[in-house]
């Protein structure tokens, strides 16, 4: 299997465990001979499920038999998966999408770090990214996490990554870990050869004006909702300078200086 070939199929659940209130961890058997890449997305949703379509998950950990999954309680879809148990199966379509590495070659070797930057459970796909061997051809890498309040699980993962970063940086809306505030605040993008962010909009679209001010390269993972996952529906358009695209095709990774935010 090539890395990007996409699957459709069933997977058995090894592990669901609940992270904190709103956040849980599924690990799926990984049936293929290469992992998806850091970035990529899977549509998932319970073998008997209630639901049509599968919820877009990104990956957060290959461990070299299982692909892991950080899921946010915020529907019936993702609530069926929350209550999937260990050795019952998902339904899944994917590795879908491009991956933050397809970027890395753009990226100046000017002798500066590189930044992540991931608001809430957007420091999942990054988590995987970190794993990423490219990566060490950098002085090191920096983590902005920035949560609504404490979330010491998530935290504690970001600490325990195989590869760490070498500065971990953590905000907190009310002011319960970390410095009060938004990451976006603490972000100094002119240290950086490049940032790359995951988040909500309005934070990425932040992110974008304070890399573009500082002349720093920035790629960004969106978080569209979707349909097909496969192009064909044209329900996930993000604008950009060079017309429409799919984020589930031609991203979920976008150069941020292309994209156009509303
Ligand atoms: S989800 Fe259908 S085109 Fe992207």
């Amino acid at each position: 299997m090539n890395m990007s070939t996409r699957q459709s199929g069933y997977y058995t659940v090894l592990e669901n465990k609940s992270i904190d209130d709103a956040v849980f961890r599924v690990a799926v058997a990984w049936k293929h001979a290469t992992p998806p890449k850091a970035g990529q997305f899977f549509l998932i949703k319970p073998r008997r499920s209630s639901v049509l379509l599968g919820r877009p998950i990104s990956v957060a950990h290959y461990d070299g038999r299982s692909v892991h999954f950080l899921i946010m309680k915020l529907g019936a879809g993702t609530r069926e998966l929350a209550e999937t148990g260990e050795g019952e199966e998902l339904s899944m379509i994917g590795p879908l999408g491009n991956g933050w590495a397809d970027f890395l070659p753009g990226v100046p070797q000017n002798g500066k770090p590189i930044a992540f930057v991931s608001g809430g459970l957007g420091c999942a796909p990054l988590m995987y990214f970190a794993e990423e061997p490219a990566i060490r051809s950098f002085p090191s890498f920096h983590f902005y996490a920035g949560f609504p309040t404490a979330s010491p699980q998530l935290t504690g993962m970001i600490t325990a990554l195989p590869m760490p970063a070498h500065k971990l940086i953590v905000t907190t809306d009310d002011g319960t870990d970390g410095e009060k505030g938004f990451i976006t605040d603490a972000l100094n993008a002119g240290d950086y050869a490049a940032v790359f962010s995951c988040g909500t909009p309005a934070m990425l679209k932040t992110v974008a004006a304070i890399c573009g001010k500082a002349g720093t390269a920035c790629f960004i993972s969106t978080e569209n909702r979707m349909a097909c996952g496969v192009g064909a529906c044209l329900g996930c358009t993000v604008r950009t300078v060079y017309g429409n695209k799919r984020c589930c095709t031609d991203g979920p990774v976008f150069n941020a200086m292309e994209a156009l935010f509303a």
